[in-house]
């Protein structure tokens, strides 16, 4: 048998128990798999360069590769620029991270997603103007629409608008942050499926469900059921979370009243402990057998 070594990182900064979690989750699916690993946070982990160099202050031994639970991408490249195989790669997390950059990965290899409108660039600190040809947007999306933010996870930084005055006071909000205008999906209000990629296949599915908001990830009285989708619902979730370049992934789809599935985002980073839960299937266990496959 090889013998692989590898190392799992997540954000040292964020408070709460899921990220370590989620961390020693993937340890134990390494450890039954005859692979070795050490947790690391990322503040634990300093990117140098200059005077020639580029390395990790104070590591030597590199490992074989990395699971990178954390969106700390600098740090993931860092990792990649000295030969380490990042899982997920660094520019499938930024892609992943970065909303409005996924809609137009998306996009370009003309996968379904909501129609979306990127707003216009604001400078933070800058006076925000009421948004000129703001009927041009409803025109194209209708109303109620969705107003989202380029970062946010949780369903926190997704707003559902019904008329212009909401639109503009959420802009001041929000402005001088990246977001977009999207069309509210209404068929599939607060409902959305999770399928969870590992390589070319989706492991492990289930419905979300809530009952008191249109966001189907906001926890409060929500529910999830195991789910066994569909041939095509498969293959948009493994083309999406192929065409941001992820190993693995949760994907999450809307649908159309007919029931056609569109793509609504893709979480490089998805944590696995609800699926776990849901469906009994624990996606770390086929993270771990992606990752010996592509040592092979
Ligand atoms: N265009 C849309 N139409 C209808 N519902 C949406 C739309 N976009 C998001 N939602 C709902 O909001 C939830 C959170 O949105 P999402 O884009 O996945 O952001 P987050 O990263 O915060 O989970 C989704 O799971 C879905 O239920
Ligand atoms: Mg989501």
């Amino acid at each position: 048998m090889m013998c692989l070594t590898g190392w799992i990182i997540y954000n040292g900064h964020l408070t709460g128990n899921k990220f370590l979690d989620f961390a020693q989750w993937l340890k134990r699916a390494a450890n039954k798999q005859g692979i070795e690993t050490h947790i690391y946070q990322n503040n634990e982990l300093f990117t140098y360069l200059g005077g020639q160099q580029l390395r990790l202050l104070g590591e030597t031994a590199l490992p074989d590769f990395v699971i990178f639970t954390d969106k700390d991408i600098y740090l993931a490249k860092q990792l990649e620029l000295l030969g380490v195989r990042v899982f997920n790669r660094a520019k499938a997390i930024e892609i992943s991270d970065d909303k409005i950059a996924t809609y137009q990965v998306l996009a370009h290899q003309q996968l379904p997603i909501p129609k979306t409108i990127v707003a216009p660039k604001i400078f933070p600190g800058s006076p925000v103007k009421p948004f000129e040809n703001l009927s041009d947007i409803i025109n194209q999306l209708g109303l109620p629409m969705i107003i989202k933010e380029a970062y946010g996870s949780f369903g926190e930084q997704v707003y559902l608008v019904h008329n212009e005055q909401e639109i503009q006071n959420k802009i001041k909000d929000i402005a001088g942050r990246p977001f977009i205008f999207q069309e509210f999906i209404a068929a599939s209000c607060g409902t959305d499926m999770r399928l969870h990629v590992v390589g070319d296949k989706v492991v492990a599915a289930m419905t979300r469900h809530a009952t008191n908001d249109f966001r189907a990830n906001i926890t409060s009285g929500g529910t999830m059921e195991a789910y066994q989708p569909a041939n095509l619902e498969k293959k948009l979730a493994v083309a999406a979370a192929k065409a941001i370049g992820a190993d693995f992934a949760g994907v999450d789809l809307l649908f159309e009243p007919d029931k056609t599935p569109i793509i609504c985002e893709i979480n490089s980073n998805a944590h696995i402990r609800n699926m776990y839960d849901c469906t009994n299937i624990n996606v770390a266990d086929f993270i771990i057998q992606h990752i010996r496959e592509q040592f092979r």
